[in-house]
C-alpha cells in the first residue's frame, strides 16, 4: 500500500490520465495553429494565443471601467496593471448604463470605450471586451438594461423574440464601438466575450448562437466564453464561441475567517485535456478576491483581501500555472466602486473586492506580490508552451522529491526543453516549513538539487516555481535556480537576470559555468553573483526585490502597438526603489532615462541594468543626480525626494451645512397630480402581486427602475380603516417609510446579516393610530422605498425581473383605493436629464428631483436653514431631508490624494439611519447605519474638484421618529507624489440640468 499522503482532489489519478492526453496530443493536434477564418492575428494552438504570430501568455486582470468614472483615471489603473508585468485587461461593459431605454444609445462620458481602449493601448495592454449583454458582476440586473427587465414578456437570455428584439440595439453599438479598437485596426482589442457564464441547452444555444452572429456582423476577434463550472457548455456546436474557458472561485466569498483555506482544485488539467485541449486553457475568471455584503457581520475588504491575499495568490495562481493555463485573467485586479444604483442587492457601494489596486486606487502587499509574478511571467516566453509532464504524486511518479509533503508539478517546453517545476505543499491549506530536494532532468544530466545548500524551502502556503534549462537574453542560461526569478532579458547588451527568495532559507542558482549558493543568512541588499560585460546576475531578499521594477521602452513610434510587450518592444531597465514605476522611455540619444511614477516617501533611486548608453536619470521630468553604484557594473544611484507640497495637504471640515425637508409628499395635500397613475394590471416581473386589487405596483413598470421610488395611495374613508397591509419589495438590505396623511405609521426592514436571514420584502401591518385618518375624505399612504438594485440571473427562472415595489396592498378591515401614483427619478429611464451621470445615478427623492445634490444648486433662500448634519432631522421625526454644504479644495499639482467621506466615526452603529452621499452631484455612497458595514466612501479626484468649489449633498432618511445623529468627516487618506497627470471633472451644474 502506497502510505504516502494523497494529495488534494483528484489530482493524482486525474493528472496521470491527462498527462496520457496531453501525450497524446503533444506534437499533434494539440500544434495544430487554429483561427477563426476571419484573421490570422489572433491564433491560438493547445498551449496559447498566437498574437501576430507571437506566442503570448495572457496574463490579464478585470478591472470594469464603469465602477470607476473617471476616464482620466483609466490611464492610472492600466498603468499600474503594466507596472506589474500584466499585459492584459479583461472590461465588462454595462448595457444599462449604455442604453437606457429603448432606442438610446450612450457611450458618452464614463461609459466611453474608445479613451479606454486608447489608454490600453498606451500602456501596452491587450483588452477582452465582455459586453454581456448579460454580466453578472454583481450589478443591477447582471447588467440587462432596466427596461428590459420590465418589457420584455419572454424569456430572458434565451431565443424568445422579444428578447431577441431588446438587444439588438447594445449588441450593434458595441460592434460599432469595439470594431477600429480591435488589434486588425492597430488597437488593443484580442478578444470578444459571448454573454456570461450559461449553462447550454436548446433554449439558451440558439441565444449563443444568435449573438455570435451579431457580434460577427463586424468584428473579427475571436470570441470566447467562461463556463462557471466543469459543465462542458458552449463548447463545441451551436452558440460555442472560438475560444472556451473555465472560471473559478476556488476560495469562496466567506472573507470572515480569512486563514481558513479550501483546498487546490486539481482538477482543471485533466479537464482541459478532455474538454478542449486544441485551445489553450483559459481561465476568464480565477478569483482574486471577494465581494462582500451588507450586515453588521459582514466582515469587510480588508479580510477578503486577507482570504486572497499573497499566500492565496503564490498557491493558487502557481497551481493555476501548473494546471497549464496559458490564459489567466484575475478577478478583480482593480474593483472599484458600486456607486449610485449599480449594485445588486448583494453587495454595498465599494466594490473594492480586496483587489491587488484597493478601491483608492493604492497599491498594497497582494500588488507586490501580483508584480513578483507577472515580472517573472513576462520574463519567461518559454513558459508560453509547456506541456505537463506529470508530479511528484505516487499515481504520476513522473518527479522524484525527497520529501512527500511537498508536492512539485513538472512543465517542460517541447521546443527548447526549458522546466518549470512548480512546487506546493501536497496538502495545499498546511502550514508547516517544508524542505526538500527535487531531482531534475536537464540537458547536461539528471541532477538532485540543491547541491551546495540544505533544500527547496517552502515556509507554509507558498509556492515556488523552479526552472531549468531556462533560456534568456541573447544567450543567459541557467541550468537551474531554486531561487524564484524575477526579472530575465536582454537589457542593452547584456543578458541580466535577477532572482530573489525569502531571506529565512537557502538558494541555489547554478549557471553553465558554476552553482552560485545563497545561504540563509543577512545579505547586501543586491548580490551581484556574476558580472561581466556580458552578463548580469543578481539575487535579492525578497523584501528587497519587492521594490524592483521592470518598466518597459516602448518600441518605434509609429507603431501603434509600441508599448506592447513582445511585439511593440522587448527593450526594458531593471530598477528599485520608487512606490510605483509607470513608465519609462529613452531619450533620442539614448541617453537619458526618463522615468515617471510615483512616491510616498524620499527613496534611493537603484538603476540595477539600462542600456550602456544611458548618462542621466529624469524622474517625473526633473534631472535626479545619479553617480555609478558600487553593487555592479553600470549600475547607478540617486535619490527621489517627495515633493514638500506632499505634507502639505489639507482638507476641511464639513461645516456650514443648509437643510431642507425632503419629503413634503407624506402630506395629505401634497399635490401628486403629475405622478404616473399606477393602474397596470399586467406585468413581467416574475413574482405575481401577493394581495391587492389586481393593480400592479411594481416601479419598474412605470419607469422607475432603480434607487427610491415614492407611492402614494389614495382612499375615501368614512371611519372603517384601522389599517393598512403592505407586502413591500425592496430587495435584500431595503428599507421602507409607511406614513398616512403625513403620520408616520413604521418603517419595513430588508435584512442582510452577510449573506444570512436575507429579508428581501416585508409583509407587514401598520395599524393607524387615533386621530390620522381623515373621515369623510381622501386619505393617502406615502411609502418611500429603497429599491436596492435587481437581482442577477437564476436560470431558468427570471429574477431579474425584479418584483421591486408594492407587491401587496390591503385596507383593513375593509377599505379600497381610489388610486395609487407612483414617482421615481425624475423622467423616469426616457427622460431622465442627466446624460452625463446616467441612468442610475438619481432617485426618486424630493431632493433628487429638485436637483438639490447638483453643483451649484442656491440654498441660500427658504425653505433652506442652517441645520449641523449632526443635529438630524428637525424635531427628530421619521422622514428625509436633505443637508448640504460646500468646501474649496487646492490640492498642490503633481500630487495624486486619496479623499474620502467618512461618517460617524464608526460609533454610531446601528442608528436606524439611511443616507445617500452626493458628491457634486454623484451618488458615491449608501449608507445604512442600522445594517453596515460601510462607514468609509473613497471619492475619487475628477468626481472631486481638487482646485476648485465642491458640493456635498447628505440625504439623511431617518427610519424612526428618534434622535439620528450622523457625522461625515472628509478625510486624507494617502498623499503620492507623482499621478497620472491633470484629472479633468465632468460635474454638470444645476443649471444645466434643472
Ligand atoms: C462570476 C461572474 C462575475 C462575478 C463573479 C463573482 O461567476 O461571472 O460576473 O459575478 O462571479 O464576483
Amino acid at each position: 500500500m502506497d502510505s504516502r499522503p494523497k494529495p488534494d482532489g483528484e489530482l493524482a489519478d486525474a493528472d496521470a490520465m491527462g498527462s496520457d492526453i496531453a501525450r497524446k496530443f503533444a506534437g499533434g493536434d494539440s500544434d495544430a495553429l487554429l483561427d477563426n477564418g476571419l484573421t490570422k492575428e489572433v491564433q491560438w494552438d493547445g498551449y496559447s494565443l498566437m498574437i501576430r504570430g507571437q506566442r503570448v501568455f495572457l496574463h490579464s486582470g478585470e478591472f470594469h471601467p464603469f465602477r470607476l468614472p473617471v476616464p482620466d483615471l483609466w490611464p492610472d489603473i492600466l498603468q499600474k496593471f503594466s507596472a506589474a508585468g500584466l499585459n492584459a485587461v479583461s472590461i465588462y461593459v454595462h448595457w444599462g448604463l449604455s442604453n437606457p431605454a429603448p432606442g438610446v444609445l450612450d457611450f458618452g462620458a464614463f461609459r466611453a470605450l474608445a479613451p479606454f481602449f486608447d489608454a490600453a493601448r498606451r500602456a501596452g495592454i491587450w483588452v477582452v471586451v465582455r459586453p454581456g449583454p448579460y454580466i453578472n458582476a454583481e450589478t443591477t440586473a447582471g447588467g440587462i438594461a432596466h427596461w428590459v427587465t420590465s418589457e420584455v414578456e419572454g424569456n430572458l437570455r434565451t431565443n424568445d423574440s422579444d428578447w431577441f428584439e431588446s438587444w439588438q440595439d447594445y449588441v450593434r453599438a458595441i460592434v460599432d464601438e469595439v470594431r477600429p479598437w480591435q488589434i486588425t485596426k492597430g488597437g488593443p482589442v484580442i478578444a470578444v466575450q459571448v454573454d456570461n457564464e450559461y449553462e447550454e441547452n436548446e433554449r439558451t444555444r440558439a441565444y449563443m448562437q444568435a449573438l455570435e452572429d451579431a457580434f460577427r456582423d463586424g468584428l473579427v476577434v475571436p470570441l470566447t466564453y467562461n463556463d462557471p463550472n466543469e459543465r462542458v457548455s458552449f463548447v463545441n456546436g451551436t452558440g460555442s464561441a472560438d475560444i472556451y474557458g473555465l472560471d473559478a472561485y476556488p476560495q469562496r466569498f466567506d472573507c470572515s475567517n480569512p486563514s481558513t483555506w479550501f483546498p487546490v482544485d486539481a482538477s482543471y488539467h485533466e479537464y482541459h485535456s478532455r474538454v478542449n485541449p486544441h485551445q489553450p486553457f483559459y481561465s476568464p475568471e480565477f478569483q482574486a478576491g471577494a465581494f462582500d455584503a451588507w450586515g453588521p457581520t459582514a466582515p469587510g475588504y480588508e479580510k477578503c483581501r486577507e482570504l486572497t491575499g499573497p499566500e492565496f495568490m503564490s498557491v493558487f495562481y502557481k497551481s493555476l500555472w501548473a494546471s497549464n493555463a496559458k490564459m489567466v485573467n484575475y478577478y478583480m485586479v482593480y474593483g472599484g466602486t458600486s456607486w449610485g444604483g449599480i449594485p445588486f442587492p448583494g453587495v454595498y457601494t465599494s466594490y473594492d473586492y480586496g483587489s491587488a489596486i484597493s478601491e483608492a486606487r493604492m497599491l498594497n502587499e497582494k500588488f507586490t506580490e501580483l508584480k513578483l509574478q507577472g515580472l517573472f511571467l513576462r520574463s519567461s516566453p518559454d513558459f508560453a508552451k509547456t506541456d505537463v509532464v506529470g508530479n511528484s504524486s505516487a499515481a504520476s511518479g513522473a518527479v522524484q522529491v525527497s520529501d512527500e509533503r511537498a508536492l512539485v508539478i513538472k512543465l517542460r517546453n517541447p521546443d527548447t526543453g526549458a522546466g518549470f517545476w512548480i512546487a506546493r505543499q501536497a496538502n495545499s491549506t498546511a502550514t508547516d516549513i517544508v524542505t526538500f530536494n527535487l531531482t531534475v532532468e536537464t540537458a547536461d544530466g539528471t541532477f538532485d538539487i540543491p547541491q551546495t545548500v540544505e533544500g527547496i524551502t517552502l515556509e507554509g502556503r507558498e509556492a515556488k516555481t523552479i526552472v531549468t534549462d531556462y533560456a534568456y537574453g541573447a544567450a543567459g542560461f541557467l541550468r537551474w535556480s531554486t531561487a524564484p526569478i524575477l526579472f530575465a532579458g536582454r537589457i542593452g547588451t547584456r543578458d541580466v537576470l535577477l532572482a530573489y527568495g525569502s531571506p529565512r532559507t537557502a538558494h541555489e542558482l547554478a549557471t553553465p559555468t558554476r552553482v552560485h549558493d545563497v545561504p540563509a543568512s543577512v545579505r547586501a541588499p543586491f548580490v551581484a553573483l556574476e558580472d561581466t560585460p556580458s552578463s548580469l546576475v543578481l539575487f535579492a531578499d525578497a523584501p528587497v526585490a519587492e521594490t524592483v521594477w521592470a518598466p518597459t521602452l516602448p518600441g518605434a513610434a509609429d507603431d501603434s502597438l509600441a508599448a506592447m510587450w513582445g511585439l511593440g518592444t522587448n527593450a526594458s531597465v531593471l530598477l528599485a526603489g520608487p512606490h510605483l514605476v509607470r513608465n519609462a522611455s529613452l531619450s533620442g540619444d539614448g541617453a537619458t532615462l526618463a522615468l515617471y511614477g510615483d512616491l510616498r516617501n524620499a527613496v534611493p533611486l537603484l538603476i540595477l541594468a539600462a542600456p550602456e548608453g544611458v548618462r542621466g536619470v529624469t524622474w517625473n521630468g526633473a534631472p535626479v543626480r545619479m553617480q555609478p553604484s558600487a553593487l555592479a557594473s553600470g549600475a547607478l544611484v540617486g535619490s527621489l525626494e517627495v515633493a514638500r507640497e506632499a505634507g502639505e495637504v489639507h482638507v476641511p471640515t464639513l461645516s456650514g451645512w443648509r437643510y431642507a425637508d425632503s419629503l413634503p409628499e407624506r402630506a395629505r395635500a401634497f399635490d401628486d397630480a403629475g405622478w404616473v397613475v399606477a393602474d397596470k394590471r399586467t406585468s413581467n416581473v416574475w413574482l405575481p402581486m401577493a394581495y391587492g386589487d389586481g393593480r400592479t405596483l411594481f416601479g419598474c413598470d412605470y419607469g422607475f427602475c432603480e434607487n427610491s421610488v415614492l407611492w402614494r395611495g389614495h382612499f375615501y374613508s368614512e371611519g372603517e380603516e384601522t389599517s393598512v397591509r403592505l407586502l413591500i419589495n425592496g430587495g435584500e438590505a431595503f428599507a421602507a417609510s409607511v406614513f398616512l396623511n403625513g403620520v408616520f405609521l413604521g418603517t419595513a426592514y430588508g435584512n442582510s446579516t452577510n449573506n444570512q436571514n436575507i429579508v428581501d420584502e416585508v409583509d407587514r401591518e401598520y395599524v393607524f393610530p387615533n386621530g390620522a385618518l381623515v373621515i369623510g375624505g381622501d386619505n393617502v399612504i406615502t411609502i418611500v422605498q429603497d429599491n436596492m438594485g435587481l437581482d442577477e440571473s437564476e436560470d431558468p427562472v427570471d429574477t431579474i425581473k425584479s418584483a421591486r415595489g408594492v407587491r401587496g396592498f390591503q385596507l383593513n378591515p375593509s377599505g379600497n383605493f381610489s388610486e395609487w401614483r407612483v414617482q421615481g427619478k425624475l423622467g423616469g429611464y426616457s427622460d431622465f436629464p442627466d446624460r452625463t451621470r446616467g441612468v442610475l445615478n438619481e432617485g426618486g427623492l424630493f431632493g433628487e428631483r429638485s436637483g438639490w445634490h447638483l453643483p451649484g444648486f442656491d440654498t441660500s433662500a427658504a425653505p433652506w436653514v442652517a441645520r449641523d448634519l449632526g443635529d438630524g432631522l428637525p424635531g427628530n421625526t421619521a422622514g428625509v431631508g436633505f443637508f448640504i454644504t460646500t468646501f474649496d479644495l487646492a490640492v498642490p499639482p503633481g500630487l495624486d490624494v486619496m479623499l474620502s467621506f467618512n461618517f460617524d466615526d464608526n460609533t454610531n452603529a446601528e442608528s436606524p439611519y439611511r443616507a445617500l452621499l452626493f458628491v457634486n452631484g454623484w451618488m458615491m455612497g449608501k449608507r445604512v447605519a442600522n445594517l453596515g458595514p460601510q462607514t468609509k466612501f473613497p471619492v475619487h479626484e475628477g468626481i472631486l474638484d481638487y482646485h476648485g468649489v465642491n458640493t456635498v449633498a447628505v440625504a439623511l432618511w431617518a427610519m424612526e421618529p428618534v434622535a439620528v445623529r450622523p457625522t461625515l468627516e472628509l478625510r486624507v487618506d494617502a498623499v503620492l507624489d507623482g499621478g497620472v497627470g491633470p484629472i479633468r471633472t465632468n460635474n454638470p451644474s444645476f443649471a444645466q440640468l434643472r
